[in-house]
């Protein structure tokens, strides 16, 4: 299956949801990796077999690495001097001003200068503001060493998934030879490789995301216009859907978007054009999502007869999205601050998110229906299946009210209704 001719030893740094799924795809796809990361506990975990994620398919993909012996896992630098090419995968917060902060991404390749053999590529998949890589690059040209942009495009939740079966592979190089050595990785998965210069490589992963941002934030735009005029937007989603030029993704409404990726990216690409006129609709697509919160609890509001005060509110829902653990800028934690801080009585149930887990002002339990018990409303906010399957006939009899806000739209609502639920959607017109 693989041309043993492109077969490379490849370093990972990171060992993150990107990092090591590009660590376990690059083995996958017949490379010798050699992962590194600086927390020893993740590592250890790592080499025992055990994914510290939850991801699906990680865990089979580590192992078949690990039992191989041609992937390893380890907190030493070093074991990196052999690689042909590097992936740094390592994060890139929101710093001072909303700009990013490049400190694990300098600390990386600085672990590099020096240790990687003349020829060898640095290939760098964080999300790196424009001018980074040919920073890189020029920081490493003594050395003999090139740097490459190549952005990733994983989900959280699908990660293994969009590696194996990516719309596009971006290279971002100045010279052809590196540019090369990298779209080689990938020779197996035949897909298309959109070969450019570094900084649009690097622009394009932020005008991804960014654009992502925008559509969420118009459709929750439009779900509240439904709202006000009683339309419904999942006909209206259905039009817009069938027009190829928009197309099908990324209109659901919700709570809100978040992540550890939309929001820093968007405000990253905001802070880093303030004088441009992309600002005004980076910033609005902000705007909006900030806006969300103050809408989804004045929603909640309406259902107690305006006062939040001393009433327990059911919460389904922690993650900034099904499938996943990660509350990392989500919007369910920025919507229970609010009740909390209008005096609500909060207990929240997430299935990816244990009851161990610390959020403020809120309860987190580990049966769902102990969110209903007693709750003036119960308010869906990440869109599990589970939420679904659950029996609301129960959940009904537990909770004071019968009152549901569906700020996903996944529930049945006619049965619902039917069940003597006071249902708010978004919007939705309930039937
Ligand atoms: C995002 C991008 O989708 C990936 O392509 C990118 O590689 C990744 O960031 C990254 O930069 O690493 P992710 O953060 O996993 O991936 O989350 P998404 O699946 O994009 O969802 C983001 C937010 O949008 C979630 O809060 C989700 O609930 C919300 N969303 C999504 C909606 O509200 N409506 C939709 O129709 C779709």
């Amino acid at each position: 299956m693989f041309d043993t001719s492109s077969v490379q030893h490849v370093g990972v740094i990171g060992a993150g949801y990107v990092g090591l799924t590009t660590a376990t795809g690059m083995h996958h796809l017949g490379h010798r990796v050699t992962l590194v990361d600086i927390d020893s506990e993740r590592i250890a975990t790592i080499r025992r077999g055990v994914c510290p994620l939850r991801e699906p398919e990680l865990g089979p993909l580590l192992n078949a690495g690990l039992e191989d012996g041609r992937l390893s896992a380890t907190t030493d630098s070093s074991a990196l001097a052999t690689c042909d090419t590097v992936f740094v995968c390592v994060p890139t917060p929101t710093g001072a001003d909303d700009d990013v902060d490049l400190n694990a991404v300098d600390g990386a390749v600085a672990l590099l200068r020096g240790l990687l053999p003349r020829g060898a590529v640095v290939a760098v998949k964080s999300t790196v503001p424009v001018g980074t890589t040919s920073r890189i690059a020029a920081s490493l040209n003594d050395y003999g060493i090139a740097a490459v942009s190549n952005p990733e495009f994983l989900r959280e939740s699908h990660a293994v998934h969009d590696f194996l079966h990516p719309d596009r592979i971006v290279v971002g190089a100045s010279d052809d030879t590196s540019a090369q050595r990298v779209a080689d990785l990938y020779t197996a998965l035949h897909a298309p490789i959109l070969r450019m210069d570094t900084a649009s490589a690097e622009l394009a992963k932020y005008a991804s995301n960014a654009f992502l941002g925008v559509k969420a934030s118009y459709v929750n735009a439009m779900a509240e216009i439904c709202d006000d005029v009683g339309a419904d937007i999942r006909c209206v989603e259905d039009v817009m859907a069938a027009d190829p030029r928009i197309g099908p993704a990324f209109l659901r409404p919700g709570p809100g978007w978040g992540g550890s990726c939309l929001p820093k990216d968007t405000k990253a690409l905001l802070s880093s054009t303030r004088s441009t006129t992309a600002a005004s609709l980076l910033r609005a697509s902000l705007d909006v999502n900030a806006a969300q919160v103050g809408r989804v609890v004045d929603k909640i509001r309406a259902t107690t007869n305006g006062d939040l005060r001393g009433r327990r509110i059911g919460l389904l829902g922690l993650a900034f999205k099904a499938g996943t653990s990660d509350t990392r800028d989500s919007p369910a934690l920025a919507i229970a601050a609010g009740l909390a801080q209008a005096g609500a009585l909060l207990t929240a149930y997430d299935p990816g998110v244990t009851a161990t887990v610390a959020v403020d002002g809120v309860n987190v339990v580990d049966d769902p229906y102990l969110v209903a018990k007693d709750a003036a409303v119960v308010v869906v906010l990440t869109e599990w299946d589970e939420f679904r399957e659950l029996d609301w006939s129960v959940m009904g009899d537990l909770s004071r009210t019968r009152a549901v806000v569906d700020m996903r739209n996944i529930l049945d609502h006619s049965a619902l209704m039917a069940n003597g639920f006071h249902v708010a959607t978004n919007g939705t017109v309930p039937s």
